[in-house]
């Protein structure tokens, strides 16, 4: 069952009802100022971090599940007072017409309910710390209809947060006594904590003269009432409240009058400023905000020009962003996961990390060091100044072990303290994420850029030195199989083998009750392989030794082959008392999933014949209709040697779970083994678009990724959660792009070499790669063969760095 539509042309999901099994939501703004917005305009915004710089409260957890958020309430004065919310939520009105339309970053709802047909646009314009409200008002009612001139009030709401997203939710004793507003010429400014540390605010704004406003949540909602029925609605008027502590909140009133046929269009516009210490309050010495630089931008913002200019803006933007890679293939999901939704997703992924969806809180956790370094995977491309910084920022975290902090805070860019180091996986992503940034640009001059230790000053070293850090703290850390020694975890952050936790509510993440042990990764071995060829790649191309990195991985490989071969797949890990974990041998949790991804990805096994064999067994054991489960069998009870991952009930998250994050490695192993229909197959698989048709069982948004969908032991098999923020959307994006449609970046240029599926004829793609524009177009024909401008060349060889600014043609002929 469907609940909305792709609508290509103009890059939006189109959702045509507003109870959709879940919140399906976007996400406004991609540079600093951020929102995340449901199809009933629920959700709230923050300044670059979601924790620490919130504008407006939301409540998780809710019921319904998704409650607050930009709202607004249309009033019918002429007729009954009736009232009603142009987004469905909250008053749920059953309106006439609904349509939610996601783009790329804004989000379009519109509704008709008495002939009254609203349009509420939201986005925030590039360049700035605000997001637009945009309502557009028409009258349809005909004119010989009584009450046909429409007589109404538009009330807006928003609930400010007290900045510090985790103190607003907790510390009541002290907030309740803080809160402080300012109202200056219809703007409501939000000013708690003003008067002491903060040097911002945050501001409220209508383009239209106000009949009233209110800024205390209690005037506005009446006691005892909630979003659905505030008493300012219900009674037609505000009561011009100031807030002193309690809840602050911002709402304006409006009266509009709209003859038949009319349109009106109210502009709203929330922002964040931050004036200079020195300068925070006008007069000098007094308490008032001073309003001189924010003034010009509010009024800016709520004209009509400015706005469409603005929106305009927005989407020139995302039409280059996309027009780094454009394909046209067989398969019409395909298309448009890769020329809109997944790039889109790739973007989010890459400014959020893993910190602000509908199911993570804003409040949990930083940027994480493994997660940020593959989130470059799909953004590189877009754009290369924004990865390399981020590269960097990474690097500095970094310890002089080579270790890593596992998260970082994106305001302060320091090492997160509370959950430390010691997943023995991190190092090793960092050189993936430089690697990837090679390819893409060929810029080898981040390779010198002095970066520090645990942003120590006088630490630093050329980014280089850390790569070789990174495999260092890997060699240096092996255990009795010289296999590397696992930490806390590794990619899998549930496998907690060091942990041994008897005692509810401790975090398995940090938790070692148990010293001394042993416990070995075979998926960080296989990561090993990987990132040390990747590193001797990286030597060649600059000139450097880098025999001893392909001799690491050579004996790492032989490692795996002798200790992590279970005969017809690789093993997982050696717990900490040195029993496999992940081999036929075991009870339960016999396969894995990582591993055979990794190894084969690192090249481990591809010639003997060994991956194919995994292949094989990841296809007989581990695959489901729905994707390629975490492990199987899923562990029916607690083991408190394993940790959290038997925590789960089977068929969830790390136990048994689809965990999508891992199925677009077995599509590039498939892809590396030459079964094109194979990784196609997986791809499909977990493809949101293609499980729209099964909304009411996928239940997340059909435009994304989620992390996990229930496993086959899960009674909700097929169910996704965790929608948005997760690997899976840069590894998917590797997957289709780079190995089964095989438009490869390396360090040395472009390769084109797909593995595509035997019933495809063929395919078309536009790259942008380094400065030149790449038409690509693949074909079926009886001999393998590559032309470029015309001249045949070696279909094997990457293609010949076109100048920048030129246009490359193309064509590749596989059999
Ligand atoms: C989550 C984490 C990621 C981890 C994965 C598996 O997605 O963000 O770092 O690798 O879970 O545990
Ligand atoms: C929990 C989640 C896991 C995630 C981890 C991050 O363990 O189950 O998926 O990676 O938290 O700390």
């Amino acid at each position: 069952m469907r609940f909305g539509h792709f609508d290509d042309e103009r890059r939006e999901y189109v959702i045509d009802r507003p109870d959709t099994p879940l919140p399906w939501i976007n996400y406004l703004g991609t540079e600093a100022y951020f929102g995340i917005i449901s199809n009933t305009a629920g959700g709230y915004s923050f300044y670059r971090d979601a924790r620490l710089r919130r504008l407006s409260r939301y409540r998780y957890n809710n019921a319904p599940f998704d409650f607050g958020g930009r709202y607004l309430y249309l009033r019918d004065h002429a007729q009954d007072g009736a009232y009603w919310s142009p987004t469905w939520q909250p008053t749920q009105t059953e309106l006439d017409e609904y349509e939610c339309r996601h783009g790329l970053s804004y989000t379009q709802i519109s509704s008709a309910y008495r002939n009254i047909k609203a349009q509420v646009s939201y986005f925030v314009p590039l360049g700035e710390t605000l997001e637009v409200w945009r309502l557009r008002l028409t009258n349809e009612r005909s004119p010989d209809q009584a009450d046909s001139v429409a007589e109404l009030s538009v009330f807006s709401s928003v609930e400010f947060c007290l900045w510090d997203a985790q103190d607003d939710a907790t510390n009541f004793q002290r907030n309740f006594s803080t809160g402080q507003v300012e109202v200056v010429d219809g703007v409501i400014y939000h000013k708690t904590e003003y008067r002491e540390r903060r040097d911002h605010f945050a501001y409220f704004a209508c383009s239209e003269p106000l009949a009233g406003f209110d800024t205390a949540r209690e005037s506005f909602l009446g006691p005892y009432r909630s979003w659905d029925r505030p008493i300012a609605v219900e009674r037609g008027a505000s009561s011009d409240s100031i807030a002193h502590g309690w809840q602050p909140h911002g709402s304006h009133h409006v009266r509009v009058t709209l003859e038949p046929g009319e349109t009106r269009e109210i502009g709203f516009v929330l922002g964040y400023w931050e004036n200079p210490r020195d300068a925070k309050f006008d007069p000098p010495g007094s308490q008032t905000i001073n309003k001189h630089m924010v003034r010009p931008v509010i009024a800016r913002w709520l004209q009509q020009e400015t706005v469409d200019a603005g929106f305009r803006a927005l989407r020139e933007q995302w039409d280059a962003l996309l027009g780094g890679l454009q394909v046209a293939t067989p398969d019409g999901d395909t298309d448009r996961m890769v020329n809109i939704w997944n790039a889109y997703q790739n973007m989010v992924t890459f400014n959020m990390s893993r910190s602000t969806s509908f199911y993570e809180s804003g409040i949990g956790r930083g940027m994480g060091f493994r997660d940020s370094n593959q989130d470059l995977l799909g953004f590189v491309h877009m754009i290369p100044e924004r990865a390399r910084e981020r590269i960097l920022d990474i690097a500095a975290t970094q310890l002089s072990t080579g270790g890593a902090y596992h998260q970082y805070q994106p305001l302060t860019k320091r090492g997160n303290n509370d959950i430390g180091s010691g997943f023995n996986d991190d190092p090793l992503w960092l050189i993936l994420g430089v690697a990837a940034y090679l390819k893409e640009t060929g810029d080898t001059s981040i390779l010198e850029e002095p970066v520090p230790y645990d942003n120590d000053p006088g630490s630093e070293q050329p980014l280089y030195d850390h790569l070789q850090r990174s495999l260092r703290y890997t060699l240096e850390r092996l255990g009795p199989h010289g296999l590397p020694l696992i930490g806390r975890a590794d990619w899998n952050d549930c496998l907690n083998l060091n942990c041994f936790s008897e005692t509810p509510g401790e975090p398995f993440q940090t938790t070692e009750n148990a010293t001394g042990g042993v416990a070995e990764s075979v998926f960080i071995a296989g990561q090993f392989v990987l990132a040390a060829r990747e590193l001797a790649g990286i030597a060649a191309l600059v000139g450097r030794p880098g025999q001893e990195y392909l001799d690491a991985a050579e004996k790492m490989a032989g490692t795996i082959a002798e200790h992590g071969w279970d005969g017809a797949w690789f093993r997982r890990a050696y717990d900490f008392h040195g029993n496999v974990v992940g081999s036929a041998s075991n009870d339960e949790g016999q396969i894995f999933i990582e591993p055979q991804g990794m190894c084969i990805m690192g090249g481990v096994g591809v010639e003997d014949g060994t991956a194919a064999t995994a292949l094989a067994s990841v296809r007989e054991r581990l695959a489901t209709p729905h994707g390629i489960v975490l492990q199987q069998p899923a562990y029916s009870s607690y083991r408190v040697e394993l940790g959290e991952i038997s925590s789960y009930p089977p068929g969830y998250k790390e136990n048994a779970g689809i965990f999508c994050h891992t199925n677009p490695w077995l599509m590039i192993a498939e892809a590396i083994v030459g079964n094109g229909d194979g990784a196609f197959d997986y791809y499909k698989r977990i493809l949101p678009a293609a499980r729209e048709a099964i909304s009411e069982v996928h239940r997340c948004e059909p435009y994304v990724y989620a992390q996990m969908i229930a496993g086959r032991d899960a009674p909700t098999h097929g169910e996704a959660k965790n929608s948005w923020l997760t690997g899976t959307a840069a590894w998917n994006y590797a997957a289709v792009t780079q190995w089964i449609l095989g438009i490869r970046p390396e360090l040395t240029g472009l390769r084109v070499a797909p593995v595509i599926p035997a019933d495809w004829p063929g395919f078309t793609a536009v790259r942008r790669f380094r400065g030149a524009t790449y038409n690509i177009t693949v074909q079926r024909g009886a001999e393998r063969s590559l032309t470029v401008d015309g001249e045949a060349r070696d279909p094997d060889s990457v293609l010949p760095l076109a100048p920048a600014g030129a246009i490359s043609e193309v064509i590749l002929t596989i059999s």
